[in-house]
């Protein structure tokens, strides 16, 4: 058996597999994601601790047997988040997240220094890890000064489960610390972002051992012999491994919090001065590109609280066909946006509000603005040269019939659609258990998905959806900040 616990933004899900990769058992957590001022987005390191307890104690509770034979974890999780901890492994302060934009001033300078960008193959966005470092030295030298390791969220979840301090590298490559290329720690860029190697964990491919778990873990869940944990991979990495996308061009879109455009690449081929992300992937010699908006169901979500309707209640109010674009248009800019503008101080926006306009009307925008805005990415991947030859939808807002023929037809890609059942993050995290467990060839552990469907742009609406894109696009000039408004 072998497990995969994906560390994600609103909570942690635990997928417990067979040798052949099939679900035996599932269990998941929730916990918060506090924002305690605009533009910050923070999580208290000891929920995520809680939350792998509570889902391992279920999973013994409800199947001790297949739990006994436990072999192999592998670890997901959300990316860039900076987890501090002191020279006795104690967490100095609440972790700062990915969509966390106060570091953007501290991003700028970082992305401007001579050699940063091409040791990186990355802009500095200010939701990576290093530009937090700079923020927090400046901010709460107290805690910077105290720092003895930077771990990534994953990591410190591993530092639990096994007692080291590892990172995998495709996790490492979103702080800005890491040669990309290379896959190693960069002495320019841990210089440029004054920190030390030896704040920094030891670094395995995502399939590769990290540790194994603790026998006090293994003694509390019943695991009669040891249990490997694989070094694991970011959420994106890894949700491209749950759905075998490794060729280039293979790759998928993902509607979860942030909505995500991932293309696999065969080599290391950065375009630094643009918006897409260039990160290794959870397996040697592979690397992957993608376009990342900060707020994809997140914008569902917010409408949700506004209007006092759950997600799913408002999805219900839309039509199972698309009918064309609408006439109220909404800009997702809630956190800001990384590609294509790594813009963290623009706002989002809805205009074009009409006196007869509703919850479906209000619903639909969201739900176009948030495909307009994966357009883009798709428009900055085709800028780099990379074309998208296959993709996969996943992520909550996957569920949604209409969001997903919007998406084909804003993107002019038809989507495909796995049949029910797991091919995410969680499931990538396990299949990277079973590989640092056994040894197996890569390519007969990650297997793409069974499709069900294939969802076609929609011929006679693509047009139309080509103008909506256009006038979106325009808006970003209308609602982004001025130069003396980004200077404050
Ligand atoms: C990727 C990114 C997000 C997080 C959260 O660069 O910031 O996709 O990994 O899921």
């Amino acid at each position: 058996m072998y497990l995969g616990l994906d560390l994600g933004t609103s909570g942690l899900k635990a997928i417990l597999v067979d040798g052949d990769g099939a679900v035996v058992a599932t269990a998941d957590a929730t916990y918060d994601n506090p924002h305690p001022h605009p533009g910050w987005s923070e999580q208290d390191p000891a929920d995520w601790i809680a939350a792998c307890e509570a889902v391992l104690d279920r999973l013994h509770e409800t199947h001790p047997g297949p739990l006994s034979a436990l072999r192999g974890i592998g670890l997901s999780g959300h990316m860039h988040g900076a987890t501090l901890v002191g020279s006795d492994d104690q967490v100095l302060r609440p972790c700062i997240l990915w969509n966390d934009t106060r570091s953007a001033a501290q991003a700028a300078r970082l992305d401007a220094a001579p050699g940063v960008r091409a040791a990186t193959g990355n802009i500095v966005f200010p939701g990576f890890t290093a530009p937090k470092l700079l923020w927090l030295e400046e901010n709460e030298p107290e805690v910077f000064a105290k720092i003895a390791k930077v771990l990534l969220p994953k990591d410190y979840l591993r530092l639990w489960l096994t007692g080291g301090h590892v990172g995998d590298m495709s996790d490492s490559a979103g702080t800005a610390w890491l040669d990309v290329g290379a896959r190693d720690w960069s002495a320019t860029l841990l210089d440029a972002g004054h920190m030390r190697r030896d704040q920094m964990p030891d670094l395995v491919e995502g399939s590769e051992a990290s540790g194994d778990l603790r026998d006090a873990l293994r003694n509390r869940w019943g695991i009669a012999g040891p249990v490997v944990v694989a070094g694991g991979a970011g959420d994106n990495a890894a949700a491209a491994c749950g759905a075998g996308c490794f060729a280039e061009g293979q790759g998928f879109v993902s509607l979860g919090t942030s909505g995500v455009l991932l293309s696999a690449k065969d080599s290391f081929a950065p375009d630094a001065a643009s918006a897409v992300h260039t990160f290794c992937h959870a397996v040697p010699d592979r690397w992957y590109q993608m376009g990342v908006i900060l707020a994809a169901t997140d914008c569902m979500n917010w409408l949700s609280r506004q209007v006092g309707r759950s997600a799913g209640d408002l999805a219900g109010t839309l039509p199972d066909r698309i009918d064309g674009p609408s006439s109220l248009t909404f800009l997702p800019y809630l956190s800001g946006e990384r590609t294509p503008h790594n813009d963290a101080q623009v706002r989002g926006a809805l205009i074009g509000l009409d006196v007869a306009h509703g919850h479906a009307d209000l619903t639909q925008a969201v739900v176009e603005g948030v495909s307009y805005a994966l357009r883009d990415c798709l428009a900055a991947l085709q800028g780099t040269g990379t074309e998208l030859r296959s993709i996969i939808a996943m992520g909550g807002g996957a569920r949604s019939r209409f969001w997903l023929e919007t998406l084909a037809s804003v993107l002019e890609q038809p989507l495909s659609i796995p049949t029910g059942g797991e091919f995410g993050a969680a499931l990538g995290a396990a299949r990277l258990g079973i590989a640092a467990a056994t040894g197996e060839s890569l390519s007969a552990i990650m297997t793409p998905p069974a499709i069900a469907e294939v969802i076609d742009p929609r011929a006679d609406l693509t047009e139309r959806y080509a103008s909506g894109w256009q006038r979106y696009r325009g808006l970003y000039g209308a609602v982004r900040p001025t130069p003396d408004e980004a200077a404050v």
